[in-house]
């Protein structure tokens, strides 16, 4: 297919379905078990409305789009999300991203099972380009400086330390995190360390408390635990017990989001910045050029999305746009 045929995010999950050997595409489509949780991250932003606002001057809300993460500077407020086996959709693998992140000017979060090493990755950034770096751990405590001190030297600006997936591989670490543990590694790095997978006010509580810099609300893309709610779920409830969290620390969350409107519902709440997975590994079938058409696809949803709720700002929009009950249609 044309690239230029490619008018919204789910067309690359056609093109990808279409044009990848099955296993690859296979493994970037997967989800765990019987994938309710996968279904209900992608259904679960049709059962909540907007409370639109009209006569608003929506001129300006182009240039309303950059924001920070952890003090870095982005032009939008959605990042690529850590997917393992770059290869899998495309021969450069993660260099696509890197490189279609720095002209689109995103965040690229790398994961830890890449195609590539985590110099190869970094090797491959802009000047002055910020690139986080996902990592799993294993038992080996030497190992894991090893991974924190490589990460360091190859240029990463943050650590994406994902604990949703305890038992798949080598990751049984994960399963004694306790918070206890958290501070240990952070002892291990000058690195800020992020926690990828909270699903419960409960532990984002915890993650306040233990001074986390930013937490991401994810169920792994409804690929570890079928049955794991949504980060919009997860939004909405620590929004109704404990709104101050948005405030304390900066909160990042993903799964099932390919429209602006599901971005626009997760930031009206007070979340920082989404990620997205499978739509940029899918768009890697194109090439970097590829990953720079998702960018530019979602800014532009971002912005008339924004301008239909009314906000003349996507900083004014609020979970007053929002109706935080479910509806019963869907
Ligand atoms: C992932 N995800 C993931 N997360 C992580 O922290 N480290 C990893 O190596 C991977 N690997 C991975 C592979 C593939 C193929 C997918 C689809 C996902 C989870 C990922 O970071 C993110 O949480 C989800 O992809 C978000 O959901 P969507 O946008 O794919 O629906």
């Amino acid at each position: 297919p044309e690239l230029k045929a490619m008018v919204g995010l789910p067309d690359f999950d056609w093109a990808a379905r279409n044009y990848l050997p099955l296993q690859n595409y296979t493994y970037y489509r997967n989800g765990a078990a019987g994938e309710s949780s996968y279904r209900n991250n992608l259904e679960v932003f049709g059962r909540y409305t907007f409370i639109p606002e009209v006569m608003n001057d929506i001129t300006k809300i182009e240039d309303s789009l950059p924001t920070t993460i952890l003090g870095h500077n982005f032009s939008a407020p959605f990042y690529i999300s850590p997917c393992a086996y770059g290869f899998y959709g495309h021969p450069n693998g993660e260099a696509n991203f890197v490189k279609g992140a720095a002209a689109g000017k995103i965040l690229y979060i790398p994961s830890g099972y890449a195609s590539l090493s985590i110099e190869e990755i970094h090797a491959a950034k802009a000047e002055g380009q910020v690139v986080f770096q996902q990592l799993y751990l294993t038992t080996n405590d030497t190992e894991i400086q090893s991974l924190f001190d490589r990460s360091k030297a190859a240029g990463a600006d943050a650590l994406v330390f994902t604990v949703d997936a305890p038992i798949f591989g080598s990751r049984h670490r994960a399963a004694r995190l306790d918070w206890d543990y958290y501070h240990k590694l952070q002892n291990m790095t000058d690195l800020p360390i992020i926690v990828k997978g909270i699903m419960s006010v409960k532990d984002a509580k915890k993650a306040v408390e233990n001074k986390v810099p930013a937490i991401i609300l994810s169920n792994h893309g409804g690929r570890q635990l079928d049955g794991a709610p949504s980060a919009l779920e997860v939004a909405i409830d620590i929004y109704k017990e404990a709104p101050e969290i948005f405030n304390q620390t900066e909160v990042l969350a993903d799964g099932g989001v390919r429209y602006g409107t599901d971005a626009l519902k997760l930031l009206a709440l007070g979340v920082k910045a989404v990620g997205l997975g499978r739509p940029f590994m899918y768009s890697n079938v194109f090439g970097q050029e590829g990953v720079e058409r998702v960018i530019e696809l979602f800014k532009k949803e971002l912005a008339v999305d924004g301008a239909n709720v009314g906000v003349g700002s996507l900083k004014d929009i609020n979970a007053g746009f929002l109706n935080l009950s479910p509806n019963s249609w869907h």
